[in-house]
């Protein structure tokens, strides 16, 4: 009788802990790294907004599993903080993936830590080409900067623009997008009469813009990072009296961020720019996206690009672990990953087989006046693009 009674207790002390581990194992982490104070706060923000949009309209279980996010704020460009954050996450939260990614350096930083530690790695944002050769586990669902930049040289060349002046960002995105253009520009029959880089921290543009203005070329080609920047070259572009002096300004649709359009204001109407996304894309799959962000993240902050990676990393996620039946393996889930097409609120996607890099449609874009605000309205597109150094 009392060996009875102990085995009874025994196989309850066993059971209790299969089902523990059974429900621990029940839950994939997504550790979220990402920009959420400082300049770039934005960045976080959107990315968070647009996954939870995507739980909003898909629910948070999948292959069986509860998806839980963790998120970190590295407070701005810090690679050493990002880093950190990343091995915290992956050693003391035991999360499964790493997502998130606004700017560059910290993408780059936490590139060995997903290798070290198996772990797939979604980038929602970072842009700089090279950032998915630095781990086999990145899988990236924004793009890369020439992939956007090439498309608005062949369109600058074919509509009569001859000489450019181009002004970067000083980091990874910025220089790949001044390479770009030029190679793209004179390839096309255009010439770079010049060229400056300006600060990834605190930029003052106005020295800038003048030398802009000294060199009279016909157009200025502009790669800032989305957000704060923009409004401020905007300004100093307006105040300079640029347009005035005929210099026409074009540029990644990072200038024209959907999240700050409205505060950049009237100066910005006319602007042509290249992108993979605008709010104002007319599709069911945009207004789907447009409704469930306004839902779950209020109607103050309109959803921009970074939104839309948020939301297609969860579909890529969502998409590898119904493949792996749950399993969360970096190698499983970064070979699911491979190949996979979606149906995003920007149009067509394919994450490359080969590069892990997303292949999409870059539209040609006009800031436009419209019923509901100033919006980036697509006029013209170039299908299935590519990083073209790839
Ligand atoms: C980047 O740091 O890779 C980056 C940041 C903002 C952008 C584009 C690229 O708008």
């Amino acid at each position: 009788m009392r060996y009875a009674k102990r085995w009874t207790l025994l196989l309850g002390v066993v059971l209790l802990s299969m089902v523990g581990s059974a429900m621990a194992q029940e839950v994939v982490k997504l550790g979220l790294i990402a920009e959420f104070s400082g300049p770039f706060a934005q960045y976080g923000q959107q990315m968070l907004g647009g996954m939870k949009a995507y739980l909003k309209v898909h629910g948070d279980t999948v292959a069986g599993k509860k998806v839980e996010i963790v998120q970190r704020d590295t407070g701005g460009p810090a690679p050493e903080v990002a880093k950190r954050l990343a091995q915290e996450l992956v050693t003391r939260e035991n999360v499964d993936i790493l997502v998130g990614f606004g700017l560059t350096p910290n993408a780059l930083a936490v590139a060995p830590v997903a290798s070290e530690a198996k772990k797939a790695m979604v980038i929602m944002n970072a842009a700089t080409s090279i950032i998915t050769t630095k781990s086999p586990y990145i899988v990236r669902v924004s793009m890369t900067l020439p992939q956007v930049t090439q498309p608005m040289a062949v369109w600058a060349a074919r509509n009569g623009i001859k000489k450019v002046y181009t002004v970067v960002a000083d980091y990874g995105p910025g220089l790949d997008a001044e390479k770009a253009f030029g190679e793209a520009f004179k390839a096309a029959g255009g010439e770079i009469v010049g060229g400056v880089h300006t600060p990834l921290q605190n930029p003052d543009f106005a020295p800038f813009i003048q030398r802009v203005k000294d060199a009279k070329p016909e157009a200025v080609f502009l790669f800032l990072p989305a957000g704060e920047q923009g409004i401020a070259f905007m300004k100093g572009y307006e105040e300079r009296g640029l347009k005035q002096a005929g210099i026409r300004l074009i540029a990644t649709g990072d200038i024209t961020d959907d999240g700050v359009l409205e505060a950049m204001g009237e100066p910005t109407l006319g602007l042509i720019t290249s992108f993979h996304y605008s709010a104002a894309h007319e599709s069911v799959e945009n207004a789907a996206f447009k409704k469930a962000y306004a839902e779950v993240n209020g109607d103050k902050l309109r959803p921009n690009f970074m939104a839309v990676a948020g939301y297609d990393g969860m579909a890529v996620i969502y998409d590898a672990l119904q493949k792996t039946g749950g399993s969360s393996d970096g190698d499983k889930l970064v070979a699911a990953m491979k190949g996979l097409r979606l149906n995003s609120p920007r149009g067509p996607i394919l994450i490359d087989p080969e590069t892990r890099d997303v292949v999409q449609t870059v539209y040609i874009r006009k800031v436009e006046k419209t019923p509901g605000g100033l919006y980036n309205v697509e006029f013209d597109k170039f299908p299935e693009q590519k990083d073209p150094g790839k």
